[in-house]
């Protein structure tokens, strides 16, 4: 089987987010938007490269080693970007899959699609389009009278009539490598923008009359490209819904989904009930019937176990709860390991940050941290003790299992007497 590398143009200035960071670096649910293409191009091909320009070194950073990276020097629009890619492509002679680092939505069955409508025509292009209500910005596909694709062409060439068009490019493409080169010697430069536009490889295509396909989104939604602060909440929304739709196909209960925020990574078990205003990053576990919230934070690296309850007003970070233990009001837990049926009682604070390093919290099974504890890390509290309300426990002080502290500084009771 001849095997499919990827193409991730990421090099663009992204001057409409107006932004300090590169915009493939964005978030889109908790994940900056090219990892999303990342994971899509790796699902489907056998090597993934990355063309860099703006940005490049933070972009980099952010991928992991198994991606290759080139560098576009000039930043001479989308078909220059592809002829970086040359060496990349040197010894390849199947079909190269290239994909926009600002379009984090497309899913892996769509490529999939893609490449297999490729294949079966034998065509030297078959790119994705996308029907859409606005069509304004995306370059629109010109079919002919038999409604065969004779060319892209960008908005700010497009006339009256062209612009009306609503099937859009999705920048999403699949080319049998020798046509691709061939066809990028013979793009000029738009004259308008001083860019050489991969999109005019169609019509040099057609000229040639090699075969071109395109295959037609069924959710356009997937297709969006993101150049503004505004696509990006749209983008934001959309992921969002999606996640939390299979989340509940899954057998989780969420109260609200429009104030329900999870990370695309986020695992959560079946009959937990999510209330809303609760915001799940990336990096979670959930058990199976916990409840959540309303108004939740849990942050990454934490993990909640089978029937704990994390109530209103909570912000859990890098944390265990273990089953069935409850923090049900305002409180805070960081870098902390709380065990089985543990009771926090409303406004428990884990002190976790001394302004220099992170500590950590151990509290034991079936401990009872009374309202309003602060416990300042590192400490330990033992199985089945426990914090007076109000009370401080000093660092390193741990509790013994099965025994009380009380007061400020907290002191360990011993038959009536308070200890030091
Ligand atoms: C592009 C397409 C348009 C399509 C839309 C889909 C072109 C000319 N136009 O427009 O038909 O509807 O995507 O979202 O291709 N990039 C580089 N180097 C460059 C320029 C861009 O790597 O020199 C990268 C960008 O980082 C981005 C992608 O190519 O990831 C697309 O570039 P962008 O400027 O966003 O193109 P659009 O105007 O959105
Ligand atoms: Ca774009």
């Amino acid at each position: 089987m001849i095997k499919t590398s990827a193409i991730i143009l990421a090099a663009g200035k992204g001057t409409r987010m107006k932004s300090e960071v590169p915009k493939v670096l964005h978030d889109v649910c908790g994940c900056p938007m090219i990892q999303h293409v990342v994971d899509a191009a790796k699902a489907v091909s056998s090597s993934v490269c990355v063309v860099l320009g703006q940005g490049h070194l933070l972009v980099k950073e952010k991928l992991s080693s198994d991606v290759s990276t080139v560098m576009q020097k000039k930043l001479l629009g989308t078909a220059d970007a592809i002829k970086a890619t040359k060496s990349f492509l040197k010894k390849h002679k199947g079909n190269v899959l290239i994909l926009c680092g600002d379009a984090p939505l497309l899913e892996v069955s769509s490529i999939r699609k893609l490449l297999s409508a490729h294949k079966k025509a034998k065509a030297a292009c078959t790119f994705l389009t996308a029907e859409l209500d606005d069509p304004k910005g995306y370059g629109r596909v010109i079919r002919s009278s038999g409604s065969n694709v004779i060319a892209i062409c960008e908005e700010k060439d497009a006339s009256f009539e062209e612009k009306h068009i609503c099937e859009i490019n999705t920048g999403v493409y699949c080319f049998r490598v020798q046509d691709l080169f061939d066809g990028l010697d013979k793009i000029t430069i738009n004259k308008k923008k001083k860019e050489y536009y991969l999109t005019d490889i169609i019509s040099v295509f057609v000229r040639q009359k090699k075969i071109v396909r395109a295959v037609k989104l069924s959710d356009s939604t997937e297709g969006l490209g993101i150049n503004t602060r505004a696509d990006l909440a749209e983008a934001n929304r959309i992921l969002n819904k999606k996640i939390l739709d299979k989340l509940m196909a899954q057998g989780v209960t969420i109260v609200d989904p429009t104030t329900t925020y999870v990370g695309a990574n986020v695992k959560v078990g079946q009959d937990t009930v999510v209330y809303p205003f609760t915001f799940i990053e990336n990096d979670v576990v959930i058990g199976s019937k916990c409840t959540l919230g309303p108004f939740c934070h849990i942050r990454p690296k934490s993990y909640i176990k089978n029937g704990a309850q994390i109530g209103n007003f909570t912000e859990v970070s890098r944390s265990i709860v273990g089953e069935q233990s409850l923090m049900k009001h305002f409180g805070f837990l960081g870098d902390t390991v709380v065990g089985k049926k543990v009771n926090i009682g409303a406004g428990v604070v884990t002190a976790n940050y001394d302004g220099t390093k992170k500590s950590k919290t151990v509290i034991g099974d079936q401990a009872f941290v009374g309202s309003d504890s602060i416990l300042v890390a590192p400490v330990r509290i033992g199985k089945k003790s426990v914090t007076a309300a109000g009370c401080v426990v000093p660092k390193n002080r741990n509790v013994p299992n099965g025994k009380t502290i009380i007061g400020v500084p907290g002191r360990i009771k011993s038959k009536g007497k308070i200890n030091g």
